[in-house]
């Protein structure tokens, strides 16, 4: 390969690099995502002037067909159906490193040596992994596929067995990949049924986590895939996108107090989502109307708005961000505080703030919130639930006990605004909503918004 296209690779793979670094803040976020498309623009573009390829018309129309779905899937998919969207995306990554591979190898078994067959076969498994445990999750975040863990008894046996079949099965035919072919498709097979078994027992609630994981594999497929066919930036592409995606996943665990281990193995929420606080909840909920509410907002000198899933539901941002004007001008200091699991992807609610152009400066994390929280006059909770619930703390034999929350109780008064009792995410009851200083604010967050923004504005 020419000295002029390792260069561009390199080149490339700069931008990728410098575009994953400006990723990590909302600030450089954008910019960070132009560096990165133009970064796989030229990778794309000098792979195909460099002519080691199967035929441009194919190309053109692949890259038309691909491009038509591209351009009205962004357009038509609404930001809470997002992780939806990436778990095809991944799902269909993985599926396409695995045809490479397969490609690769078909094209010339008899040239294929041991080192490109060990290649083949992880790009192969892992591939085929991604895509069927890609569409599941897809199933289950879409409501397709029961969201409910699917545990039968030695489930984890089977799954053990499962993974025994097909190490043999790599070894077998890496040893001699020219007389293989049944092997490597039963390798295939058995990498289609592995990615199946290894979802059905996550429940639902747990699918963004399973979700970068995938993410994750998606990236070790293609890496594998740049060995097999001995393309330098696709093997760079591939181990960022696996390194990048197994680090959100340890955020995202590591948010929710949780290890990788149990979120894949421990079927969490196959109690049935209803699980209720533990003991007597004591308490009772207090209704607020919108006007009482604007009376301790009015009165307020610092607000802390805890945004989560409903705020981006109700697509409420624009209003809440009307509100938070209104608030400053009235005297009063207001952050926003951001819980790292809010919403149903990692920065969901960066996104949707930074949509409705709230200035990044109002963005407070969890750690510089709560030793302060006992300052704030109002803790406005909008369409949050879970990462506000002192059970996390209080109650031990809470499912999310442990996890760290935003701690809204602490707050002289905290108005939470959504439209009834519903439990949230996991499916457990909030004691924060029975607490002596909460009050409810039952409605569409959206509308509730703009009823306070109204009485701002009289
Ligand atoms: P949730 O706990 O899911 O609660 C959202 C609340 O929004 C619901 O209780 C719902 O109550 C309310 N709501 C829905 N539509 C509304 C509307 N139109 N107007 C007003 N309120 C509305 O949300 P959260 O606090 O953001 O927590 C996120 C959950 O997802 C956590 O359990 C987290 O562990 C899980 N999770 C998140 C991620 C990522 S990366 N974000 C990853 C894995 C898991 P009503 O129906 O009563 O209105």
């Amino acid at each position: 390969m020419s000295i002029v296209v390792q260069l561009a690779y390199i080149f490339s793979a700069l931008l990728f690099i410098f575009g994953l670094k400006l990723l990590s803040s909302p600030a450089t976020a954008r910019k960070g995502n132009m560096l990165s498309s133009v970064g796989m623009l030229i990778a794309v573009v000098v792979t195909l002037l460099d002519k080691d390829i199967l035929s441009y018309q194919w190309i053109i129309v692949g890259i038309v067909i691909g491009g038509v779905i591209g351009a009205l899937v962004a357009r038509l998919v609404a930001m809470t159906s997002m992780p939806e969207m990436v778990a095809l995306f991944n799902g269909f990554g993985g599926l396409a490193s695995l045809l490479v591979a397969w490609e690769g190898y078909h094209r010339a078994p008899e040239s294929v040596d041991m080192f490109i067959a060990v290649s083949t076969v992880l790009s192969v498994f892992i591939g085929g992994v991604t895509f069927t445990g890609s569409l599941i999750a897809y199933g289950k975040l879409s409501g397709k596929v029961n969201g409910k863990p699917m545990l039968f008894p030695g489930q984890q046996i089977v799954n053990f067995l499962i993974l025994l079949a097909a190490i043999a099965g790599a070894v077998v035919f890496s040893i001699n990949p020219t007389e293989n072919m049944p092997v490597f498709l039963g390798l295939l097979g058995v990498a289609f049924v592995f990615g199946v078994l290894a979802v059905i027992p996550i429940g639902g609630a747990d699918m963004p986590v399973v979700i970068s994981l995938l993410n994750s594999y998606s990236g070790l497929a293609a890496c594998a895939t740049g060995f097999v066919i001995q393309n330098t930036i696709l093997i760079v592409t591939g181990a960022l996108v696996g390194a990048s995606g197994i680090i959100l996943t340890q955020i995202m665990c590591k948010a929710m107090n949780r290890s990788l281990g149990n979120v894949l193995f421990s079927g969490f929420g196959s109690g049935g989502g209803s699980h209720k606080a533990q003991g007597d909840v004591t308490g009772e909920i207090k209704p607020v109307s919108a006007e009482d509410a604007f009376i301790l907002l009015e009165a307020a000198s610092s607000v802390a708005i805890v945004p989560g899933y409903g705020l981006a539901v109700a697509q409420a941002q624009h209003a809440c961000r009307e509100l938070a004007e209104h608030l400053e001008n009235n005297g009063a200091e207001v952050q926003f505080a951001i819980h790292p699991v809010a919403g149903r992807m990692p920065g969901h609610m960066n996104v949707l703030l930074a949509e409705a152009n709230v200035p990044y400066d109002q963005l407070v994390e969890m750690d510089t919130i709560n030793p302060i929280m006992e300052t704030v006059d109002v803790c406005l909770v909008i369409g949050a639930n879970d990462v506000v619930n002192p059970a996390a703390k209080e109650e031990e034999s809470s499912p999310i006990y442990g996890m760290p929350v935003i701690e809204a109780d602490r707050a002289k008064t905290v108005i939470v605004m959504k439209r009834s009792m519903a439990a949230g995410f996991a499916g457990i009851e909030n004691l924060l909503f029975y607490k002596e200083n909460t009050r409810m604010l039952f409605g569409d967050a959206k509308a509730t918004l703009q009823a306070l923004v109204s009485e701002f504005e009289n």
